[in-house]
């Protein structure tokens, strides 16, 4: 039996969210440059976007450039915003054809003008899409966003437009770039590092974490299963005792 059929369809996660990690080991395992790396990390993405879609996930956010990472050197950086070109330009027909639907969340204003222009034809490409949603979380963190977040809550305070006593978790969660989108049920991290980068620290509070060694090159059907299999075999308590959980069900 497949992974796929070993899935229970009435229990699939509706959000899934990915650290993408691991693509410049991967090229240095193989004595290549760490865009090789990222080319391969590429493929792998569409490869989870298939399987997020035959899996029926919702949403599928992935990290695929951060704040921190602007700090890279200057090459490393180049390559990887003329890489988003070619894949979205390349992906987009395909992704139309499948009907998943892009998103960005993220500082869309400091990437360069081709790599913003190659997006916004895929963000309005897709837009009719009712499939499966692909955020990407590019040139995004998690603190800028929260810092933003209250910025904005402040300014509305301000202008009076809202009163301090209205600030409540729903209100929060719309000041976020987030905010149409459910919190993720479970966060994947390949690469084997334990730690969660700056990356929807507000809205992962009770997602099911799950770190995998694989390398993200590596990521394929298979891996995006089995951490949904995980995923299922785990008991969301949200707080609640085992006993009050089981009752409900
Ligand atoms: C993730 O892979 C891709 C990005 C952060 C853009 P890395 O480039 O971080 O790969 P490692 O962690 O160095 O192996
Ligand atoms: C996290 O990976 C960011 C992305 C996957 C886009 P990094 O490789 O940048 O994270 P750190 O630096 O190891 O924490
Ligand atoms: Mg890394």
């Amino acid at each position: 039996m497949s992974l796929l059929d070993q899935i229970d369809k009435e229990r699939i996660p509706v959000h899934v969210a990915v650290i993408m990690d691991g693509n410049g080991r991967w090229a240095k395992q193989r004595d290549l440059d760490r865009t090789f790396g990222h080319k391969e990390g590429v493929s792998a993405v569409r490869r989870a976007i298939e399987a997020a879609s035959k899996a029926e996930v919702r949403f599928l956010t992935l990290y695929t450039f951060s704040t921190e990472n602007w700090k890279r050197p200057e090459a490393e950086v180049k390559a990887l915003m003329s890489l988003m070109i070619q894949a979205v330009a390349n992906e987009t027909p395909e992704l139309v054809k499948n009907n998943v639907r892009v998103k960005v969340i993220g500082d869309i204003d400091r990437l360069p003008s081709d790599t913003k222009g190659a997006l916004d034809y895929c963000l309005s490409s897709t837009s009719v899409c009712t499939g499966t949603t692909v955020v990407l979380a590019l040139s995004y963190s998690s603190k800028w966003e929260l810092t933003n977040a209250m910025r904005n809550i402040a300014k509305d305070i301000d202008q009076k437009k809202i009163v301090s006593e209205d600030i409540n978790e729903d209100l929060v969660n719309s000041y976020l770039l987030t905010k149409d989108i459910p919190d993720p049920d479970i966060l994947i991290r390949t690469g084997g590092e334990l730690r969660i980068s700056n990356f929807l620290l507000w809205q992962i509070a009770y997602s099911e974490l799950y770190f995998t060694d694989e390398l993200w090159p590596d990521f394929n059907e298979d891996s995006l299963y089995k951490a949904i299999i995980d995923f299922q075999n785990r008991e969301r308590r949200f707080g609640k005792t085992s006993e009050q959980v089981s009752q409900k069900s």
